[in-house]
């Protein structure tokens, strides 16, 4: 589907995710043929620029990260609708003259008054923008025109101020006008689960307590916290992260089949899982967290978490966190899911793995065994994209020797479409006014329910966090927290 006329306006234009994401995401867009010649975009930040210097900086942005070749033509289209207003937030000559400039494109593009804004800016200036949006009659819900608000995560730093912040966008925006963005669930192989569980006969039977002995999901990444110290060591790797990210992919992972993919039979069935759901009870047991140390990685020196620019010496926020979380319900009653994620850690990626329980009974002898783990369906969401079986089959010979092996399925063998970027799809969907792929506020009202009780017991402890060594994979209180449940994490 092609989005309609409109324009989309970027506060915070000046920020990393605006041109590493969202700028090539727009040009990615256009270049598919998504969006209409009459769509617009307006950065709004507090640079000096002119129009042609914003232009030139998303043409730079587009060159450097777009997915989909340039091409002058789909540029030059693009471009001729591209304005840029230099202000403050909070001032009221800025947000008149953004008023003008969306006012000038309504007229020039034919956008129909259809405006989306896009807030890239910390959520402590949100209070501020939406009431000026309202105020300057830019928020309002006309008859056959659209106007809505678009808000990246953090959505909050715990329940209280989650509801706060939720409390102030939906005085101006109606619920089914804001968007919250979790880039997650734009990513092509999250969006495969549903398909994985409920396209198939194979996979459903055996998705329960009854087979399944434990899940694993990981968020490894080898990079470290770049240059945001200051929005990272205010809120650490769990609030970041795991709050969103990964209990997004625990509820498409233990949910029930919704009765449709409509929004809002699938908010349904993950509200209802996230309500099942809770850190278990014992958190010095079952949850870790690191540090990481300075050393070697790949060959390259890299600072500890302390050393980098801008994070004080007495910080104590963790760059690695692993929490088990039990689900209360028929399905999932005795199988925990473990979450892990960290910075500085062997290599990047994303997986979640459902190990199986072993065999009943095992008609071999146990040298013959020696080699079999339990087996494992691993869902591959990044970066090596796809599914994989593992299980135990005979090492060929005279012997009864039985070794895992996988079973692969590898989107670029399978498929020759490409994926497109998560904010490609997640932009596209704000466009169009589609919401299954936004979670609602309730969602982040469930997961702060379940995260709070951890991030309270690791600020009670008021200790820093176990250090550990870049390049591997995250402390030894993790593999500790792992093995007294008779468990060791996967090496993906
Ligand atoms: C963001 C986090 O939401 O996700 C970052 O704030 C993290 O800390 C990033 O690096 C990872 O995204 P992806 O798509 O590269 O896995």
């Amino acid at each position: 589907r092609i989005a309609g006329p409109c324009v989309l306006v970027i506060f915070g234009v000046t920020g990393d995710l605006s041109t590493k994401k969202l700028m090539p995401a727009v040009y990615d867009l256009a270049n598919r043929g998504l969006l209409p010649p009459g769509f617009a975009l307006v950065g709004f930040a507090r640079r000096d620029w002119e129009h042609e210097d914003f232009a030139k900086i998303v043409h730079d942005a587009v060159k450097q990260h777009a997915r989909t070749p340039f091409r002058e033509e789909v540029w030059r289209q693009l471009s001729e609708g591209i304005r840029f207003v230099s202000g403050q937030i909070g001032d009221g000559d800025s947000i008149r003259r953004l008023r003008d400039t969306i006012a000038e494109l309504d007229e020039a593009r034919g956008t129909g008054g259809n405006h989306a804004f896009y807030l890239s800016i910390p959520p402590g200036l949100f209070q501020t923008v939406v009431d000026q949006l309202r105020e300057y009659g830019l928020a309002e819900q006309r008859y056959g025109q659209w106007s809505r608000v678009v808000i990246e995560k953090p959505f909050g730093h715990d329940l209280t101020s989650a509801r706060e912040l939720n409390r102030v966008v939906s005085s101006v925006f109606p619920s089914s006008s804001v968007f919250r963005i979790d880039h997650y669930l734009g990513k092509e192989t999250v969006q495969n689960m549903m398909a994985l569980r409920f396209a198939n006969q194979l996979f459903e039977p055996v998705w329960n307590n009854n087979y399944v002995d434990h899940v694993q999901i990981t968020m490894a990444e080898d990079i470290g916290i770049g240059g945001r110290a200051g929005y990272f060591d205010g809120i650490g790797i769990a609030r970041d992260v795991i709050q969103n990210h990964l209990l997004q992919l625990l509820a498409l992972t233990a949910m029930e089949e919704p009765t449709s993919f409509e929004a809002a039979q699938l908010r349904a069935e993950k509200q209802k899982v996230l309500a099942a759901a809770r850190p278990a009870e014992r958190m010095d047991l079952h949850t870790a967290r690191g540090r990481y140390a300075g050393g070697w990685q790949g060959g390259v020196k890299v600072a500890s978490y302390l050393e980098e620019k801008g994070i004080p010496r007495t910080s104590t926020t963790e760059t690695f966190a692993a929490i088990r979380v039990d689900i209360d319900n028929r399905r999932w009653a005795g199988v925990p899911f473990y979450l892990r994620t960290g910075k500085r850690l062997a290599r990047r990626v994303t997986e979640i793995a459902l190990g199986f329980k072993r065999a009943p009974h095992l008609p071999f002898s146990s040298t013959d065994t020696a080699e079999l783990g339990y087996n494992a369906l691993v869902l591959r969401i990044q970066p090596d994209e796809g599914v994989t079986l593992r299980f135990g089959a005979k090492v060929p010979g005279t012997q009864m020797e039985i070794r895992e092996v996988n079973m692969d399925f590898a989107y670029g063998g399978s498929f020759t479409e490409s994926s497109p970027e998560a904010y490609e799809r997640l932009i596209l969907d704000v466009l169009l006014g589609d919401p299954p792929l936004f979670p609602q506020h309730e969602e982040v009202e469930l997961s702060w329910q379940i995260l709070d009780p951890v991030l309270d017991y690791w600020a009670s402890l008021d200790e820093a966090p176990e250090s550990y060594e870049p390049g591997g994979w995250g402390p030894a209180c993790a593999n500790e927290m792992l093995a007294r449940d008779g468990h060791v994490w996967r090496r993906p």
